[in-house]
């Protein structure tokens, strides 16, 4: 308030200013007593036009400022770890402790906490053998679970605090760098794990749960969690433009501050914890895991729907069956591996353009690489058939309104099958298809995953007949 008088500019307005200030004071009476904790609200009641917004002063309307949580005395109890919700590899923490870069359960029921390894590992890079996954079994270094009576003893009195949603990823950069794994499956696992929390989540995305503060790589840098074609930090940042990050380095300089901190809620993921867990043996997925948890058939529409928006469309894009259907077709005719038969390439595209002219679909024929980033979300926003040799291309699809038609055609090698774009297709409740040459199966009667030889060349026969049968078939679906 006294800024505002400080600011007016002769002596005489500010004395009339704050004759009227006291009289308004004075009118409001009763109301006095609610008010004289929101005086910023008093001087907008009677100036809105000077002061923004509608937010108190002091406070900004923001959460109190806390930052040491003590318990000086015996009777003050530590307040205990609770495990919010779990799946193997992802877990939500309510009042995780860290110190010396050691994360911290306390709790004196032992029972209410899952095992060690289904939390956290060792966080080094994923390799095959018995040897491999034994180096990932977590020790007392990475977590140690300690009742309330050794907390008081290794914390002492007091902690600092860590305010809010903190999602910490506890990877190595090994898969975090590459757009199909961050999008379809570390980012989907975390937000599918988050929105567990909400299993009522409407279709419209909009959630009551706390928006999320921060994110901790604690064992990848600043350098190495984005992907070449730079998409990873589009999703971060259009899905939580608040969200600030901190890195390996950060974690370490935390560790040798010596002190602890108690974090109020934290997103814990894990990709070798994860790997423990069945239904990554059966998938292959990490995501997967966080599928067995409580959720919404929604749950992905708060996401897609601030990228979309993030990209400037309206986020129900794409929705309905009534619109003019849009065909895409990712090609990687110019990508040098995992490519079409040439002949059958053209012959694809043909066949999709006869749709075009018979039929007035949308018919789009595009290599991602050759869109900005914008125009890859808008164009996938609004696409109602995704196509394409299997191939990091296809994560685009995570953007696709999943409405009734919204299908997935995967190309492959005959004899071959990966779960990446089948699964994830899948885990949005859209349809999916795979193609060898001629034949065709979908998510009911999936084939083994197989990289046969030719899986990766570029001799990939496909019937572009069947393609465009297949596409006739999906968009007659109301
Ligand atoms: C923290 O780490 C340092 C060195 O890494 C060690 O000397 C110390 O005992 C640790 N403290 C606790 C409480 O674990
Ligand atoms: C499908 O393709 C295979 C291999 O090219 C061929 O032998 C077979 O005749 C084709 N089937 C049909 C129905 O076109």
């Amino acid at each position: 308030m006294l800024k505002l008088v400080s600011s007016v500019s002769s002596k005489r307005e500010g004395i009339l200013l704050a004759l009227l200030l006291v009289s308004l004071l004075w009118v409001s009476g009763t109301n006095l007593g609610i008010r004289e904790s929101r005086s910023a609200s008093l001087v907008q009641d009677a100036f809105p036009e000077v002061v923004g917004g509608g937010k108190d002063k002091l406070t900004g309307d923001r959460e109190q400022w806390r930052v040491q949580l003590s318990w000086p005395t015996k009777e003050k109890r530590i307040p205990q770890t609770n495990v919010v919700n779990h799946a193997p590899g992802w877990t939500i923490f309510d009042n995780l402790y860290v110190l010396n870069g050691t994360v911290y359960v306390v709790t004196d029921e032992l029972e209410t906490i899952p095992p060690r390894e289904r939390m956290i590992s060792t966080a080094i890079n994923v390799r095959n053998g018995k040897e491999a996954v034994a180096a990932r079994l977590p020790s007392d270094q990475e977590m140690r679970i300690i009742s309330t009576e050794e907390a008081r003893k290794i914390f002492g009195t007091a902690v600092g605090v860590i305010d809010g949603v903190t999602w910490l990823v506890n990877d190595p950069p090994q898969f975090i760098t590459h757009y199909y794994h961050w999008a379809a499956e570390l980012f989907f696992g975390f937000w599918r794990t988050y929105s567990s929390l909400d299993p009522s989540l409407p279709v419209t995305g909009h959630t009551p749960l706390a928006a999320i503060r921060r994110i901790w790589f604690a064992h990848t840098d600043s350098d190495h969690w984005r992907d070449y074609a730079h998409m990873n930090e589009w999703i971060l940042r259009s899905a939580f433009p608040s969200l600030t990050s901190e890195y390996l380095n950060d974690w370490k300089e935390r560790a040798e501050l010596g002190r602890p901190f108690i974090l109020d809620r934290v997103i814990f993921s894990d990709r070798a914890a994860a790997m423990h867990g069945l239904d990554f043996i059966r998938t292959e997925r990490i995501a997967a895991e966080a599928f067995t948890l409580p959720g919404s058939p929604h749950w992905w529409s708060t996401i897609r729907g601030d990228i979309v928006k993030f990209a400037g469309l309206d986020e129900d894009i794409g929705s309905g069956t009534s619109h003019t259907p849009v065909i895409t077709y990712i090609s990687r005719q110019e990508w040098g591996r995992r490519m079409l038969r040439q002949e059958d390439h053209e012959k694809l595209v043909e066949e999709l353009n006869a749709l075009r002219d018979k039929h007035g679909y949308e018919v789009n024929i595009v290599s991602m690489d050759k869109l900005s980033r914008i125009e890859q979300i808008r164009l996938a926003a609004r696409t109602t058939i995704m196509m394409g040799v299997h191939g990091n291309g296809l994560t685009s699809l995570v953007w696709m309104y999943p409405s009734p038609r919204a299908t997935v055609i995967e190309f492959f090698y005959p004899g071959g099958f990966a779960h990446d774009y089948e699964y994830t297709t899948r885990s949005l409740g859209m349809s999916y298809y795979g193609v060898w040459g001629n034949e065709t199966f979908t998510s009911l009667d999936l084939p083994p995953v197989k990289y046969p030889e030719g899986f990766q060349g570029n001799d990939i026969p496909i019937d572009g007949t069947v393609v465009a049968k297949l596409c006739q078939d999906r968009i007659s679906v109301k």
